[in-house]
């Protein structure tokens, strides 16, 4: 299989997570549009969809299913989204896509965020992957010289801007042990807006999609 063919297995599943009537919180990225793309297949039995970017609005529209703004929506049963990376305690970092501020927020909504990813996302210590951090432009050099205190190297994202007007500095070189710890610091410096750890409020499901089927993991409560 494919990492492609994962990912949309991946997605497949998350399908039975969604409940009929209910508003959908939809990811973003190529997992996340597989996602889209069965949940089209259902569009008459769910009420819509929150997006968390402009793209997965765009392919949410195309698909005919109705869009809602956030802050008309009570209540969410699921978010459905992808990872650049995932832990076994289901932190994960995300923002490869440059799509983490709206992210978190959807999450931070939804009953249940369910995590839909191919088996190379699964790590045993985060960080290998840079990780995204989306800052207010005019803060851009203050931040970087705050995570290289941290011993990051940030990197600026060149040519992009995100769907708020802003930066996105990928900092590379971290081993995240305590990503509780380094997200929550990280939240502290000023001209940060939102960094792409997502351990506070983690995946509640794991979908991981591996060449011997989809394994579902669930968070350990403590
Ligand atoms: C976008 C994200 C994505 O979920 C993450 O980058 C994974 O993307 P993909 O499904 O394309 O591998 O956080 O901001």
């Amino acid at each position: 299989m494919t990492q492609d063919e994962l990912k949309q297995a991946a997605a497949q599943a998350a399908l039975d997570y969604v409940e009929e009537g209910s508003i959908v919180g939809v990811g973003t990225g190529s997992t996340a549009n597989h996602f889209i793309d069965g949940l089209a297949r259902m569009k008459d039995r769910i009420a819509g969809a929150v997006a968390s970017s402009e793209a997965s609005a765009e392919r949410l529209a195309r698909h005919g299913i109705r869009l809602f703004d956030l802050n008309d929506v009570n209540a969410m049963p699921v978010y459905v989204d992808g990872a650049d990376e995932i832990d076994s305690s289901l932190a994960m970092i995300k923002g490869g896509g440059g799509a983490l501020t709206r992210e978190k927020i959807v999450a931070a909504v939804a009953g249940r965020f369910i995590c839909i990813c191919d088996e190379s996302k699964l790590v045993k210590t985060m960080g290998r992957f840079p990780l995204p951090i989306e800052v207010i432009p005019m803060a851009r050099a203050q931040v970087a010289r705050e995570l290289t205190r941290l011993g990051g190297k940030p990197v600026l994202r060149t040519g992009f801007v995100t769907d708020n007007g802003n930066m996105i500095l990928d900092v590379h070189g971290l081993s995240i042990t305590d990503p509780v710890g380094l997200e929550t610091s990280l939240n502290q410096i000023v001209g940060v807006v939102t960094n792409g750890l997502f351990a506070r409020r983690g995946a509640d499901i794991l979908l991981l999609a591996t060449t011997r089927g989809v394994e579902r993991h669930s968070r350990a409560t403590q």
